[in-house]
């Protein structure tokens, strides 16, 4: 366990004492109010090397409050708590254009252990981070164990679920999409954006900024290194690769696109690799995690193709049309597809997680003349591509797959079908949906009724915030729903909702 205290002891605190950092370069850097006012993350753990990040924002709302010139910014990677065994050390600059944001790539580690991060800009020594390589392959020491959220609108409620998350022992923490949300929506709010819906660079990192100045997003983010995907509301609603309902105009979303990835970039612990050029970013990714676990992370938003069956309208419970079921319909675009497919190919994980944003699993609804009808902005508006997916798993045979998703606003337990219609068929994935840190779900009675007329669903609830937690041995994957009491309450506490198990070499969930 992680005590929490420790991430957030304030910057300027620790600044007051002795400088612990031996390199001095450039011009003196002086600040005006602490810099780290959003905290120190980690990601992309690999055996020998991780991603920390941090940003220089002395007034957050205000674009920062920087000023233009370049900073150094040194960083430090110990073994200790106490920074007595330096393990990497490195110096890298934050500039202006990326709004004054650090990735710095460190490498040289060591697989399979803990180490403590801080950085310095002048005489601002940041928060004390903690991170941790993944194991090196051979190494199947027994367990591991991660946490995977989704979808925090920020007026809806409390990160509290974070801070149930930082004090667990975790490996790693995978977020699904909806890291912000660009418009205001939904009730009881307990708190306010304040502004409007950002289409402009500056308005999108004022936006980070004020969901990153919470205090136990910041304390999740600096106890566990994350790994990151973007859904819809990082840009706009349902936004389909260069189409939007809620901007027509291609050319001019493009636009909008272009700095909603880039301030995703600049506030996320992501490698220099996958900073924008233009709208476009690679985020799709294979991480190995000793001979325990393959994780393949995937971007279903950037190169799928336009919703069907809604005329340019909005994706939501539309009933079937052709257009549905064309073959050529892509929901992760053929370069992902085929590299998905090779990445199965070499994986060697005894257990593969396949992380992306939504629902994989067929969840019809019936409307009043008995018709169905699907949301077409999930998977059910890309049966095709969807088919595709699992048959590469089914081709390579994958020993142990297992989906997980969000965007749902509740939970899901499922069993995934290469044909949804032959519920009897073989089992080729498992799937598990965390529902939302904070949005709200659906309806009950709605989430009742896709369990009855749904039969790959196993397992649904709607009316509960919180987040996933998955362990990981040789012999099962064990996942936990667990749920807020109040996500009102900004002190909630959280409760394990549901259990579930799925053994090795035998997909489907059990309720345990
Ligand atoms: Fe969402």
């Amino acid at each position: 366990m992680i005590p929490r205290r420790r991430f957030l002891a304030g910057s300027l605190a620790s600044a007051a004492v002795a400088l612990p950092f031996g390199i001095v370069r450039g011009a003196p850097v002086t600040f005006s109010a602490d810099p780290y006012t959003l905290g120190v993350a980690s990601g992309c753990p690999r055996e020998n090397s991780v991603i920390l990040w941090t940003r220089l924002a002395p007034r957050p709302l205000e674009e920062g409050g920087m000023p233009p010139s370049p900073v150094e910014v040194e960083w430090q990677v110990a073994e200790d708590e106490g920074f007595a065994r330096i393990a990497a050390k490195g110096v890298v600059r934050a500039t202006a254009e990326l709004a004054h944001s650090v990735h710095a790539e460190v490498k040289g580690l060591r697989p399979g252990r803990v180490y403590w991060y801080r950085f310095r800009a002048g005489s601002a020594v940041s928060p004390v981070g903690h991170t941790r390589t993944a194991p090196a392959p051979g190494n199947s020491n027994g367990r591991f164990r991660f946490a995977f959220a989704s979808c925090q609108q920020y007026e809806q409620g409390y990160f509290a679920a974070y801070r149930d998350m930082a004090a667990r022992d975790l490996d790693l923490v995978v977020h699904l999409g909806d890291y912000i949300y660009e418009k205001s929506w939904g009730s009881r709010h307990v708190r306010q954006h304040g502004v409007g819906i950002p289409t402009t660079l500056a308005e999108f990192r004022n936006r980070y900024a004020l969901y990153k100045s919470d205090a136990d997003l910041q304390a999740a983010h600096a106890a566990f290194p994350w790994l990151s995907i973007w859904d819809d509301h990082e840009v706009a609603d349902d936004y389909a690769n260069d189409r939007a309902y809620t901007t027509r105009d291609p050319e001019l979303f493009l636009k909008i696109r272009a700095a909603a990835y880039q301030a995703y970039y600049e506030h996320m612990p992501l490698p220099p690799s996958a900073r924008p050029i233009g709208p476009d970013a690679t985020i799709y990714e294979h991480y190995r995690f000793g001979d325990m676990l393959d994780m393949l992370l995937l971007d279903d938003r950037q190169y799928r193709s336009a919703p069907a069956c809604v005329h340019g309208g909005r994706p939501t419970w539309v009933p079937d049309c052709p257009e549905r079921t064309e073959e050529a319909r892509a929901m992760l675009g053929r370069p992902q597809e085929r590299w998905f497919d090779a990445r199965l190919g070499d994986g060697k994980g005894r257990w593969t997680i396949v992380a992306q944003q939504t629902l994989m699993a067929e969840a019809r609804r019936k409307d009043a003349e008995g018709g169905d009808r699907y949301w077409m902005d999930g998977w059910d508006g890309y049966p095709n591509a969807r088919r595709r997916l699992l048959d590469s798993i089914v081709t390579h045979k994958v020993r142990n797959p297992v989906v997980i998703g969000g965007d749902r606003h509740a939970y899901f337990a499922a069993d995934l079908k290469r044909d949804f219609a032959r519920p009897r068929d073989a089992t080729v994935a498992t799937e598990f949906v965390g529902t939302s840190i904070t949005s709200e779900g659906p309806s009950e009675s709605n989430v009742r009724k896709a369990l009855a007329d749904n039969p790959g669903l196993t397992y649904a609830r709607g009316d509960k915030r919180g987040y996933a937690t998955v362990e990981l041995s040789a012999r099962s994957l064990t996942v936990g729903f667990e749920a807020l009491d109040d996500v009102k309450d900004a002190h909630s506490a959280v409760r394990r909702l549901a259990t579930f198990v799925v053994e090795d070499g035998s997909p489907g969930a059990k309720a345990a």
